[in-house]
């Protein structure tokens, strides 16, 4: 069965990229502006350059993408380089946020406060991605991402697993707490995204949960990763559903094809300061 499912999707995406039409029958689309959002504070810096180069060349060829990079270094000559070199480029031009570092897991749980601060700059776009930095684009990830309204990716921890094994937050103090005869997929908080208008409208209400749960002293079990999967289950409708391909762990062996790898790195080292 799973080399079936592998078979077919590969199949599908090599008769897509020659430009076949493939099951949904869809057309190509004028060409969109993206915007891809990208938190990097301190260490994590380091990984936004290899991750736009990849991007550069395989994150939705044919459309143009500009980069939001919240980052507390936007002053260092690293940013600034970082910029530069970029800006004469065709796709991938780097706008810098300023936000303040705290240690982890903020960064990766405040990334809805931040997207809802920079809401206006983000509705300038027709979609809006987010990745984390430690990621890789290593195949074409195209128009099969652009739905009507939000993106998700089924997690790659979980695609052959049943309910009862998702990480979904389990305490009823916490804004995402999912009850267990609640929630049909698990999904990744790794690449998420959609319409900017949809994507700013779930930032704003993640955002709103999570200082809800804060300002009670809570932090769901996998921080913004448990808010997302709140959401989606209490708004399921129109969201399209990527593979786990779409946000793979560097090696992890699942029957789906890896377009977006998740980089091994040592996370006790990179989440301690300094
Ligand atoms: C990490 C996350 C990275 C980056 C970093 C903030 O938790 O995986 O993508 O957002 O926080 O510097
Ligand atoms: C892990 C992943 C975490 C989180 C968790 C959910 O594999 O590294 O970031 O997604 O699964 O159970
Ligand atoms: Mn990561």
């Amino acid at each position: 069965m799973k080399r079936l499912i592998y078979a077919l999707t590969k199949l599908a995406r090599q008769a897509r990229r020659l430009g076949l039409k493939v099951f949904t029958g869809r057309s190509p689309l004028k060409p969109k502006r993206v915007v891809l959002l990208v938190v990097a504070t301190n260490k994590y810096l380091r990984f936004v350059e290899p991750l736009l180069v990849s991007a550069d060349r395989y994150f939705l060829p044919g459309h143009s993408y500009e980069v939001l990079l919240f980052t507390n270094l936007d002053e260092s000559p690293e940013c600034r380089q970082l910029v530069d070199r970029r800006a004469g480029q065709a796709r991938g031009k780097v706008h810098l946020r300023h936000i303040e570092h705290s240690p982890w897991p903020m960064m990766t749980l405040l990334r809805y406060r931040f997207f809802t601060q920079a809401a206006a700059a983000i509705l300038e776009y027709d979609h809006a991605f987010y990745s984390d930095c430690d990621m890789r684009f290593v195949a074409e990830v195209g128009e099969e991402i652009l739905g009507e309204g939000l993106t998700a990716v089924r997690h790659c921890g979980f695609h052959d697993k049943g309910r009862a094994l998702f990480t979904y937050e389990t305490r009823p103090e916490s804004r995402a707490y999912i009850p267990a005869n609640e929630g049909l997929h698990y999904f990744a908080g790794g690449f998420q995204g959609g319409r900017s208008a949809a994507y700013v409208q779930a930032a704003a209400e993640c955002s709103r949960q999570i200082d809800d749960d804060l300002s009670r002293g809570i932090t769901a079990v996998w921080h913004d990763e448990s808010h997302w999967n709140a959401f989606l289950c209490r708004q399921p409708h129109g969201v399209t559903m990527l593979d786990p391909g779409y946000c793979m762990g560097e090696r992890m062996r699942t029957p789906y094809p890896s377009l977006i790898l998740a980089l091994d790195k040592d996370h006790s080292q990179m989440r301690t300061e300094g």
